[in-house]
């Protein structure tokens, strides 16, 4: 079949090994045996093609739910977080069907090949290295919902809802979308009982760090504690939540101190350092990507007063689909651990609380039924 001509120029070489690619998914499709397919990629057949649905080798190795073939695919190269035309990776489409162990060999990949990039860009030369572990949510999106930069610089507006809820808007490429919502409301309150209750300083007042005020939800209910904190330390940098922060009385408030900036700013510097450590730490900036995300665990041993201590963070990042929301958490769960923190998760139902539509024009940031909430405490040292 190949014939020299194919060959003479760039063109046609293309044109050759997307043929090939093309026989790839028809040929698993139709369930050639293994010695088949594994000779159409040592020919060349590409793994990572996708055809007109955009359904890739891997897509359709799972859509015969072929849990060995998937594996094969993956060893060879096979990319595990494209999407068909559809929107869904072959991940996806494991899930659908039911099918768990081909979904968890894919999620490992993924996990995997994150893991690599994080090593590939942390061994770089510092500022210009892979944009590794941003990339899932936040590679298209400049706009003020993906980028730090330009979120600090946009416009908000804090607003009632038809309910009387609180929300917070952002003007967004010529259009308004919900950023803060009343909806995590429920995740905030499991996350200050996990935090909070029981802890030995709970009746003295705890020392608490936020990171990003948002609503003010977390923080509302920091200060509703049964004793207040003694130490209220919140972090915040746009503008317009500081100067809605100053019309609530929040600068007044008893022990409670604002610092205006990003963390990056005060996480070595004395307004921090100061306090001694803190009983509590939570985060939330919306915004951030990954990357951020793991360089604030680095310093969260450090910012922890004692074993007793607890830590939990906004685990939002890849929530608008299964896999890669998975594959976040998994991640992280292993980036607090090589900083020296356990962690435990604890599932919060919020797909009724998020209704249908109660909260108006929205973006899907999270479209998960389910919350899957970190709750992190120092390892305790076993020598
Ligand atoms: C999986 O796919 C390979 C290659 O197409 C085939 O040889 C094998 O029989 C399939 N296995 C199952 C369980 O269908
Ligand atoms: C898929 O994940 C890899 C890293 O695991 C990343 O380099 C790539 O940009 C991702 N692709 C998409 C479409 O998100």
């Amino acid at each position: 079949m190949p014939s020299e001509e194919l060959f003479t120029d760039e063109d046609d070489s293309v044109n050759e090994i997307l043929v090939l690619g093309q026989a790839l998914v028809t040929g698993i499709l139709e369930g050639k045996p293994t010695t088949a397919i594994q000779d159409m990629i040592d020919a060349g057949a590409p793994v990572w093609f996708q055809d007109d649905d955009g359904w890739s080798p891997l897509h359709a190795a799972v859509s015969l739910e072929n849990e060995s073939l998937v594996s094969s695919l993956l060893q060879e190269g096979a990319v595990w977080n494209l999407t068909d035309n559809l929107g869904n990776t072959a991940a996806d489409i494991a899930l659908s069907l039911n099918n768990e162990p081909c979904y968890r060999l894919i999620r490992d990949a993924g996990i995997r090949s994150e893991l690599i990039l994080q090593l590939l860009s942390s061994r770089g030369s510092g500022s210009v290295g892979l944009d590794a572990g941003s990339l899932i949510l936040k590679a298209t999106d400049t706009s003020a919902l993906g980028s730090t930069a330009a979120f600090l610089t946009s416009k908000l507006r804090y607003v009632e809802d038809e309910n009387g809820q609180e929300i917070c808007l952002l003007q967004s490429e010529g259009e308004e979308v919900g950023v803060m919502m009343g909806w995590e409301r429920e995740i905030m309150h499991v996350t200050v009982q996990k935090l909070c209750v029981g802890h030995e300083n709970a009746d003295i007042g705890m020392k608490i760090l936020n990171v990003g005020f948002g609503l003010g939800i977390i923080d509302s209910m920091f200060q509703n504690l049964p004793v207040a904190p003694s130490l209220h330390v919140i972090i915040e940098a746009h503008p317009d939540v500081l100067q809605h922060m100053r019309e609530q009385g929040w600068y007044e408030k008893k022990g409670v101190k604002i610092l205006e900036g990003k963390w990056q700013d005060f996480i070595d510097k004395e307004d921090l350092t100061d306090a001694g450590g803190f009983d509590a730490i939570y985060t939330d900036t919306f915004s951030e990507e990954y990357r951020e995300l793991r360089d604030f665990f680095a310093h969260v041993p450090d910012l922890l007063a004692s074993p007793e201590s607890r830590f939990s963070f906004f685990n939002g990042l890849g929530a608008t689909n299964a896999l890669f929301y998975d594959v976040y958490t998994q991640l992280s769960e292993l980036d607090l651990s090589d900083v020296g923190i356990d962690v435990e998760w604890e599932d919060v139902d919020v797909a009724e609380a998020q209704g249908v539509d109660r909260w108006g024009k929205t973006r899907e940031y999270f479209a998960m039924r389910l919350y899957r909430m970190p709750i992190g405490k120092m390892k305790v040292n076993v020598d």
